[in-house]
Formats: C-alpha cells, structure tokens, sequence
C-alpha cells in the first residue's frame, strides 16, 4: 500500500523531433502529451513547456513536488556521433556540421541547464539512452510479463536498431545496431527522394506502396544495401547523403534510380509507388530477420515488443503477426520519440526506484492513450457562446443515436471527446469519423475535409468483438499500428479490365462492403475500439451497428494536412469551419455547419500548413 506523498516521475523528450512530456504518479501513466497539439507546429522538436506544464496542471501540481525528471537520450553521445561523423567524412561533411554543429553546440550540450531552468527544477535530471528509453516504452506498458524487445527507427545517439528482453520490471539490450547503418534513414531516404517531407512523409509511402511493383527491389541488395542472415546490414554509404549533407540522397542515388527526386506537390508518377512498393518490401524482410534472430536468442520468448519510428509502420507489424515467429505483439502507440518520454519516466521507476510491475494479461497500461488535455461541458460552453456558435447540448443516449444517423446519412462528423491521444493517431478522441461502407467517402473526406492526396488510405474503427467479422485478424488492435486484409467474404473483386488500370485510377474501384477503408490490396489499418477505454465511441459504433448492421466507421485524424491534430475545442472550431464536415461533436455538444453564420479567418491558414 502506498503511504504519504505521491512519487511523481516527470520524461521528456525533446530537441529532435516530436517533443514530449510524461507524468507518471506511483508508477502508473497519469498523463503524457506531445508538444505540437499545444504549440500547433507539427513534429515541434522545441523544450515542451507546454507538454510539461498540462501534465503538471493535470496533477495539480508544481515541479518543487516532482521527485525525479529524466531526459530521453544523452545529448553528449549524440554530439560525440555527430562530431565523429563530421571528423570521418571531412571535408565532405563540412557543409553539415556547419549548419548542425553550431546548434548542437548551443542547444543541445547546455541541455542540462536549458531544462533546468526550463523547468524550474534544482535536482538532477536523469539520462537514458535512446533506445534503451524507446525499448522501456515498448515494455513496461505491455501486458506481457516477459517479452523480446525490438527498437527500430533513424538514428538515437549510435544505436539505430537494438534487440533486448524484457522480465518483469527490468530490461536488458542484447545487441544493437549502429549509425549509419539505420532501416529508418534507408525508409526516409526513399521518402525524400519520393519527394515527401522525411519524418512525416513515411507514412505516405507505406500507403502508396501497394499501388506500386517490387521492380526495385534488386536493384536495393545489388546496390544500396547488403543485408545478414541476422537482419543486420551495411548501406553503402556512396549512395546516401545524411552523413555529409542536407539531403537524403546524392547524384549517385538519382543515377541509379534514373533522375532526380520527384519535385513536392508535382504529379505522381508510377515510379514513384514502385519505389514505395520496393523499399516497403526490403523493410519488411529487415525486420522480418530482426525478429526471427531475437526470437532465437532470447531464447523462443513467446511474445514480441515495439517501439521506434519505424514501429509505426503497421504493414510490417501486420506482416509480423501473420508470418513471424512470435506469437503476440505488442507496439508502443507513441512509437517515435515523443514515446521516449513515457519510456526514460518508467525505467527510474522500475529500474532505479525498482518498483514493481504487475501487467495484467492482455490488457496494457497505456489507457487506450488517451493521456492528454480533455475540457469540461462548461468550458466547452464558454468557447461556444464566446465565438457566437450555433449548438445544441444533448443527453448522451440522445447524441450517440443522433450522431449514428448522421453517420448513416453519409454526413461527415468531428468527434472531439474525452482526453486527447497520445502518439501520432487519433483513436476517437480527436477525430474526423464517416460512413465506411460509402464508395464516396474516401475521396471525400481526402479532398474537402482532408485537403490532401487522393490516394491516401482511411483506417476503419472496429468494435472490438467484432473485428474477425470483417476482417482476418483475431485480437486487438486498439493502437491502429496493425494492418490485417479485409475477409474474402467481403471483397469484391476486380474485373480483368479494373486490374488493368493504371496505380491510383484503381483507388475508385470500390474493394469491399466497406470500400472506404479497404486498401487497393485488400487491406486494412485495423483500431479495435473498447468499452473499458474509450465508452462513448464504443457505444457510438455499436448504435451505427444497430441502425445500419456495420460495426465499423471511418476514422481519420482530426486535422487538416500538414496541421497536428486538434487538442482544445477552439482548435476543432477552426479545423470544422475550415473545411466542408457537415458536424462537429465537442463532449455533450452538437454543431452543424449550415446553421454557423459566416465565419471568416483573418490570414489565409492553407498558406501556412501547405507544405507537407
Ligand atoms: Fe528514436
């Protein structure tokens, strides 16, 4: 039994990308949240004061009352990679420390003091290594008592992959894989020279990799890549640029794949969705070896855990399940570095304060990741009648089978509910939901509410009793970092004449009964919806499935392109009026759009997120 005061436990992860903070009081995750909702830059990699001050207002509590503040990696490794980096490679490295020394120098190395003050905080911090907190984060939280332990991303202080264990509240690193041979900067290297933003765009190129062929895939081992047995690997260097430039990719690189990146925002080509197609097949193969060589050595553990940016890639994750040697997965939602918060928080607890760990057989600690800011019906209200909105306040029953006719209706619906997501998806606390059994919703909600690619997936929101009824997957899937086909019985399959369709012109062949979120290949990115985490959208979808017999909506990120997902009921506001959702739902409340009066903003907001 706990006695006296609380042991509140502060993670931060910052000055990379996607800052975060973490509280954890007693050992269990009381809030956490990422920088970006707050400031509304997406990926803000700045100290996240305001990540750290909600979670403090969350506990309603000061730093004097904080016992340990950690930071996610160790800013003096890091600096010793980039320097060697610099050293081994002059002077063709010059041109890149000139632009990031300078900076690492000033931000990074005077870390120690610039979150002390930041803070307010007179005890030490304490330092993880990178992975080693991405690695605590896949572990701790899961509801495995022991597991193998996989982390995957671009690049931490030297180590770009590692294999560990996990048992009970400890774990170990058994081996890892070093700078600059790294899965994540190959995946992003195709990202930019596909002509995506790298660290944002990746996601892009696994949607738009089944519209493509493997025609590459040779050309990767011939040239870029020798791949182990073991799934370790060297790149070969000659083709890269981030060791000595800004870029990605050099002259090498676009000889051997026949030109120059494709410009942003031009046209897509064919080429472009088999170079996803092939980069996605080689990472899968990487992975899928990363995970039969530690399923080996940590000695046939039945149970495998995730986390790194490259853990966000849930066709490999699905491809994992299906095929690999583990018999159950469990992936870290903030897989990227705002998860390095939440993971640097639980190793003091676990390791230095050694506090105990009792997961509970499948279910996880992570509280469907709704760890972030929620807002009363009263602040709610106050916003509304401030802005001079239109609304309606409905009793909850009432609301829930209002907004399943809606649904029904093919009407578009803002759903802001309950505490906001933690990690990059919204799971139905911030999101944007439709009718996924419309052939027109995908196009839809892409090009007026979304204003992005035509070809970019929507992800189904499934009760979680009902997901073997229409998809080929048998557990939960409550983070959408799975993807699993949609079942033969309901596919539709493609005439000789639709195969024959160029890439995207097959994206308006409807697939399935639920066309909206099945994938060009049949597949889709799964999020089971449960009772015990999230009751309101639950019962939502389960009234969807009473009126219409389908247990399964769309659910996309509340945002529009290139913006962080909306966290306050202003940020909805803006994001609703702004683009053509017919509904808004904040808490116990009901917009509709024709009954707002005109609404203009004062600077032109597709300016400032175009670029993408
Ligand atoms: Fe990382």
């Amino acid at each position: 039994m706990q006695t006296g005061k609380p042991v509140w436990i502060l993670g931060i992860s910052a000055f990379y990308h996607d800052s975060a903070a973490c509280l954890l009081r007693d050992g269990e995750i009381f809030a956490a949240a990422q920088e970006e909702r707050f400031t509304r830059k997406k990926g803000d990699a700045g100290f996240p004061t305001h990540a750290v001050e909600y979670c403090l207002r969350e506990a309603g509590i000061g730093p004097d009352d904080l016992s340990h503040v950690g930071f996610y990696d160790k800013p003096l490794l890091k600096f010793e990679r980039i320097l060697e980096t610099y050293l081994g490679t002059a002077p063709r490295g010059f041109t890149s420390f000139l632009k990031a020394g300078p900076l690492w120098m000033k931000e990074k190395l005077f870390q120690d003091r610039s979150i002390k003050e930041s803070l307010g905080w007179d005890g030490p911090v304490l330092y993880a290594e990178h992975h080693e907190s991405h690695a605590a984060s896949a572990f701790f939280p899961s509801p495995f008592r022991e597991a193998a332990i996989l982390t995957v991303d671009g690049v931490g202080e030297w180590a770009t992959a590692t294999m560990g264990v996990g048992r009970d509240n400890d774990i170990e690193i058994l081996d890892e894989l070093h700078w600059p041979d790294s899965l994540g900067l190959l995946y992003s290297a195709f990202t930019y020279y596909t002509g995506f933003k790298v660290n944002s765009g990746e996601y892009k190129i696994m949607g738009l990799a089944p519209y493509g062929e493997p025609k590459y895939v040779d050309l990767i081992y011939r040239e870029l890549l020798d791949l182990r047995e073991d799934g370790s690997f060297t790149l070969n260097q000659k083709y890269f640029n981030y060791l000595t430039g800004l870029t990605m990719t050099g002259p090498a690189f676009d000889e051997l794949f026949g030109g120059p990146p494709r410009k942003p925002e031009s046209r897509l080509t064919q080429k472009e969705m088999d170079l996803a197609r092939s980069v996605q097949d080689v990472t899968e193969e990487i992975i899928m070896r990363m995970a039969t060589t530690l399923f080996e050595r940590s000695g046939g553990m039945k149970n495998l855990c995730l986390a790194g940016g490259v853990a966000l890639n849930c066709v490999a994750n699905g491809r994992l399940l299906r095929e690999g040697p583990f018999e159950d997965l469990w992936i870290q939602p903030a897989a990227g570095d705002a998860g390095g918060a939440l993971g640097v928080a639980q190793l003091i607890w676990h390791r230095k304060l050694n506090g105990a760990r009792e997961p509970e057989p499948g279910r996880d600690a992570m509280k469907g990741a709704y760890l972030g800011p929620s807002f009363t019906p009263e602040q709610i209200e106050t916003f509304l009648d401030a802005e001079g909105a239109s609304y309606r306040r409905l009793e909850r029953d009432d609301l829930i089978r209002t907004v399943a006719s809606l649904l029904a209706e093919e009407k578009v619906v803002g759903w802001f509910d309950g505490r906001m997501e933690f990690g990059p998806r919204a799971l139905g606390a911030r999101s944007i939901l439709g009718d996924p059994r419309s052939p027109r919703m995908q196009a839809q909600l892409n090009i007026k509410i979304k204003f992005r690619e035509g070809f970019r997936p929507f992800a189904p929101s499934v009760l979680h009793d009902r997901v073997s009824d229409w998809f080929e997957i048998d557990r939960a899937s409550p983070y959408m970092l799975l993807v699993a086909p949609v079942r033969e019985d309901r596919r539709i399959p493609m005439s000789d004449e639709q195969r024959r369709l160029w890439g995207i012109d097959k994206l308006n062949v409807p697939r399935s009964d639920i066309p909206a979120v099945t994938h060009v290949d049949y597949s889709a990115r799964i999020q089971t919806v449960h009772p015990e985490t999230n009751p309101n959208y639950h019962d939502l979808i389960r009234e969807f499935e009473r009126q219409t017999g389908c247990g399964v909506v769309v659910n996309t990120s509340f945002n529009v392109r290139g913006e962080p997902i909306v966290c306050t009921p202003e940020d909805a506001w803006r994001c609703f009026m702004r683009t053509d959702m017919d509904y808004l739902v904040l808490g116990p409340f009901l917009l509709e759009k024709d009954a707002q009066k005109e609404w203009k903003e004062a600077t032109d907001w597709r300016l400032e997120f175009q670029l993408d």
